[in-house]
């Protein structure tokens, strides 16, 4: 018989430990949720009716559960002492420094969280790697705890990766296709697997709740999210070969996606793949790869993440022999920052990367973006370090918080992030769309559109007198 949990503590109140220990609480009402972070900044915002991050449905579940058997708290240690399942979902950075640097994950946060928890646990406690890892990290896990703990405590190790993607955490939370649950294959391994299913059997159908080895689902986490950002290089790639013949990516993509060996999912072209995780967890498996001798195998994946940085050097090529070969003091509107739609998160947005090559081909640019904050734009554009950046900064962007506005004497428009309000109004009485007549009337001519996300229709754009540029469409 195995242990039932009662109370969890959550170590990292951010994208994936607020969302999946709000759930957990939502759909668990007899378990005590308490998620702690060293940051009392972000606790505030979880305890406040402004949460730290936007994600659709987020409020509704918190609002149910806070105060109810859901905690947000600065207390690390009380929510440790009290546990008997502690989730760790701190963030692992890439190493920007030391052996490893560009390549590696920094695991100094988990390594800190892991020691705290030896140092103050008092009791035996299910200890769950909640964050992206490198395969064979619960390894160091154990070695730290046993070798800081009190005489006599027992320590599980498990690893529970999670799947979900911004913007859709909320119900791919709800109904994710898989949990996967990796610990020691030993009777108390077993046991401690055995009392975490139980806490995600709460909503989570039994025969979706996978248990493996440990190092097994590792390693899973990094693959899957290695296949998925392959993916979308390779139907970048294909792009180019789309601008280049006459072809339509989003044809050639639906046409492979028939396949059912393929599927439609996750082939759709774009300025690039942006998010916290894809590349630095690739990055990532590069590393683990060299470290094990395989450099073949770490060539073969780090290709992934370089096509990708090709793509957006494509795309500004692109713009720059459209607006013929200079964009000296031109004012070049940016459509959304976020790396991806229903996100206010700018973690490695393409919209970044655009804005950099932009500001050094002098353009004036303009953002607008329905969820990004101001203050998060200025530290996403700033270079750390230089003096006066911020001030040429703001004399070569401009930050609107209305899209119309936005676009007013642009001389291109550039889709960078796929926001429903971005794409073309069904109607005049459809608010929810855009008008992009009303855009084009108070443009620069000719009017050139940009679609880096393959939002817009040519044929309605063109029939307005837009000049429609998309990826993976000849021009
Ligand atoms: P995040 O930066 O939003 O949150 C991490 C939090 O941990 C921060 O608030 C930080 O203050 C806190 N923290 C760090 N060290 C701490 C310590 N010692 N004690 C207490 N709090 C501490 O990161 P995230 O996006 O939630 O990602 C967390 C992990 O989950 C990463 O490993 C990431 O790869 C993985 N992941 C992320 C996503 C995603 O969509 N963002 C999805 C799946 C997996
Ligand atoms: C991704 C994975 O989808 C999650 O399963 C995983 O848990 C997560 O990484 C993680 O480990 O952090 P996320 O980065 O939040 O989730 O968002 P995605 O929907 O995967 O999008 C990533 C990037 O790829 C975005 O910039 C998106 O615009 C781009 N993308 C996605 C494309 O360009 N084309 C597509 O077809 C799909």
């Amino acid at each position: 018989p195995h242990r039932k949990v009662t109370k969890i503590c959550c170590i990292g109140a951010g994208y994936v430990g607020g969302p999946t220990c709000a759930v957990i609480a939502l759909k668990n009402t007899h378990i005590i949720v308490t998620i702690v972070d060293v940051n009392p900044t972000r606790i505030a915002a979880w305890n406040s009716d402004s949460l730290p991050i936007y994600e659709p449905g987020l409020d509704a579940v918190v609002k149910e559960c806070r105060g109810r058997n859901l905690f947000f708290s600065t207390d690390v240690d009380k929510g440790i002492l009290e546990a008997d399942l502690i989730f760790v979902s701190v963030n692992t950075p890439t190493k920007t420094q030391g052996v490893g640097a560009g390549y590696a994950a920094d695991l100094g946060y988990v390594e800190a969280a892991t020691r705290r928890v030896a140092e103050v646990a008092t009791g035996d406690k299910i200890v769950v790697e909640k964050s992206t890892v490198p395969c064979r990290t619960a390894q160091s896990m154990r070695v730290i705890l046993e070798a800081n703990s009190r005489p006599g405590i027992h320590f599980d190790i498990l690893s529970n990766p999670e799947f979900l993607a911004e913007g859709t955490a909320i119900s791919d939370l709800m109904c994710p296709d898989r949990v996967l649950i990796g610990s020691l294959d030993t009777p108390a391994g077993r046991s401690a697997a055995a009392s975490l299913a139980d806490v995600y059997a709460g909503w989570v159908p039994r025969n979706q709740i996978i248990t493996m080895n440990l190092w097994s689902s590792e390693l899973s986490k990094l693959a899957a999210n290695a296949m998925l950002a392959q993916r979308i290089s390779s139907i970048n790639a294909l792009s180019a070969i789309c601008e280049a013949t006459g072809a339509d990516i989003d044809e050639v993509s639906y046409a492979c996606g028939l396949d059912s060996r393929i599927g439609p999912k996750f082939l759709k072209a774009s300025v690039g793949f942006g998010g916290s995780c894809f590349q630095k967890d690739i990055l990532n498996l590069v590393y683990l790869s060299e470290s094990l001798h395989l450099p073949e195998v770490a060539a073969y994946w780090k290709q992934v993440v370089e096509f990708n940085e090709h793509q957006k050097k494509r795309f500004l090529h692109r713009i720059i022999t459209c607006l013929f070969n200079t964009l000296t003091a031109k004012k070049i509107t940016l459509l959304g920052f976020a790396f991806k739609a229903d996100t206010g998160d700018t973690r490695e947005s393409p919209a970044i990367t655009l804005a950099k090559y932009l500001r050094a081909e002098r353009a004036h640019i303009t953002i607008y973006d329905p969820q990004v904050t101001e203050d998060q734009i200025w530290l996403d554009l700033s270079e750390p370090g230089v003096v006066d950046d911020i001030e040429s900064l703001k004399k070569q962007v401009t930050i609107c918080n209305n899209k119309y506005e936005a676009c007013e004497g642009a001389d291109a428009v550039v889709v960078c992030t796929e926001w429903k309000e971005f794409k073309m109004q069904k109607d005049p009485a459809d608010t929810r769309g855009m008008d992009w007549t009303r855009v084009y009337e108070k443009m620069k001519k000719p009017a050139f559109v940009f679609d880096g996300r393959l939002i817009l229709d040519v044929h309605r754009m063109e029939e307005i007198g837009f000049q429609l540029e998309s990826i993976g469409r000849p021009g």
